[in-house]
């Protein structure tokens, strides 16, 4: 009699939650706890849920799929801890992921593992963007203590403390089939330099995601094809760990392929890979097509340096600002054979930004007084910045030497020599 009189109670309040008799049935078979639990307990677990957002759907289903979240003693604790000395500051999705991923008895001993961040030099301030970053279930609900704690002492030969703090997600990876491998791998690459590999994992965390398999295969297909030695390899991965991204196939063949066939042998394409890396991870169609395309119309032929060098400086730019910036010389009444020249002295000038340039062009015509072709000698007047170097330059000299000084001279000489000059006090300069 009075089991049929909670059950019913049961019965009615599920319902009211939006589970159906069948379903109710099903929960009430999988966790025969409810039929003993106290109902103001289990109202307040739904409270919770509801309060941080589980509710509606979700909450059915994570009942259904988690029965015992509703009974389970270690979620009362995880609770309090989560509400009162977290603040409740965890997000709604993460608590989801949580209660649905793992057992409730994973939940036991989570306030230990906060504290043992804490205890190993996680800021106060940073441990709740730590939790809500982090897999919670993988990176602390189930992995014990311990191991947490030896994780961290691996990681922190990488960058200490910091490291975790910038990037979280290097919790994530287990420490005996994924970091030690792995990391492992780049040691050996990188001759144990600590200093790089941490920037590499700060750069992106997810290289951790890559066995050392598929890193060896990528290494030995740039020593192989493209020529490099290991050290080169390292700090082509420092500079671009994305490298391991990048399909041996469909990227890094054919681009380097290119990039052969325009003449460069493993010295220069070390330079290249290091200084215009994203080369190897630009979609083909969407962007290095297009930029090909530009430079083939302002007059840059297949198969030269001369392009390999143009094409590494677009790298940096989007096919949209450089459709600008050639739509900006062109308005200025250059020609492309004064593009192709000018850009074989200084090849940036087709990666700079389209708005800024226009104002330097502005500044020179107008400002300055001078003639637009005078670019044709000079382009790398596009390179320097315009407050800091051209104005401030120009204004400090106007006056003695008038209109006819060098623009080379002008900017060209290093700040200390053109304070030295003596004609100009320096604070005049500074301003
Ligand atoms: C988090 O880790 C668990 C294993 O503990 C895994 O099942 C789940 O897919 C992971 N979640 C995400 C979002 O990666
Ligand atoms: C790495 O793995 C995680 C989870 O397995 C996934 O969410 C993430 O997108 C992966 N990152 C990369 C760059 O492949």
């Amino acid at each position: 009699m009075m089991n049929y009189c909670v059950s019913g109670m049961l019965f009615s309040f599920f319902g009211v939650l939006g589970l159906d008799e069948a379903e109710i049935e099903v929960l009430l078979d999988k966790n025969s706890a409810l039929m003993s639990a106290s109902l103001d307990l289990v109202r307040a677990r739904i409270l919770f849920f509801q309060s941080v957002g589980i509710d509606g759907f979700p909450l059915c289903l994570l009942i259904t799929k988690r029965p015992n979240v509703l009974t389970a003693e270690e979620v009362d604790h995880f609770i309090s801890f989560v509400v009162d000395d977290l603040e409740g500051k965890i997000e709604a999705s993460q608590l989801e992921r949580v209660f649905t991923t793992v057992e409730p008895r994973f939940l036991a001993g989570f306030d230990q593992k906060v504290k043992l961040l804490l205890e190993r030099g996680v800021p106060e301030e940073k441990i709740v963007h730590i939790l809500n970053t982090v897999n919670l279930s993988k990176a602390l609900c189930t992995r014990p203590a311990e191991e947490i704690d030896r994780t961290i002492t691996f990681l922190s030969r990488f960058g200490g403390i910091d490291l975790i703090v910038k990037r979280p997600k290097l919790l994530n990876y287990d420490m005996e089939s994924q970091l030690i491998p792995r990391v492992g791998f780049l040691m050996k690459l990188g001759r144990g330099d600590e200093d790089a590999i941490g920037t590499v994992l700060t750069k992106l965390p997810a290289v951790l995601n890559y066995s050392a398999e598929h890193m060896k295969n990528h290494a030995e297909f740039l020593r192989s094809f493209a020529g490099l030695n290991d050290e080169e390899i390292f700090k082509v991965v420092v500079a671009y760990p994305n490298v391991f991204s990048a399909s041996r196939d469909r990227k890094l063949y054919p681009r380097i392929q290119f990039l052969k066939e325009c003449g460069l042998d493993s010295e220069d394409l070390f330079r290249f890979l290091t200084k215009a890396p994203l080369f190897l991870g630009h979609s083909f169609d969407d962007n290095i097509a297009h930029k090909l395309v530009y430079l083939i119309k302002i007059g840059y032929r297949y198969r030269t340096k001369d392009l390999a060098v143009a094409m590494g400086s677009v790298t940096r730019t989007s096919c949209q600002n450089m459709q600008k910036v050639l739509g900006l010389f062109l308005s200025y009444g250059f020609s492309y054979e004064d593009l192709l020249a000018m850009s074989k002295k200084h090849p940036q000038i087709l990666q700079y930004n389209c708005v800024s340039l226009e104002k330097k062009m502005e500044y020179l015509i107008g400002e300055m007084g001078r003639e637009i072709e005078e670019l044709l000698a000079f382009p790398a007047f596009l390179g320097y910045k315009l407050d800091d170097r051209i104005k401030a330059r120009y204004e400090s000299r106007r006056k003695i030497l008038g209109g006819g000084m060098s623009l080379n001279k002008l900017l060209t000489v290093s700040s200390e020599r053109f304070s030295q000059r003596g004609e100009t006090p320096v604070h005049v300069i500074e301003e």
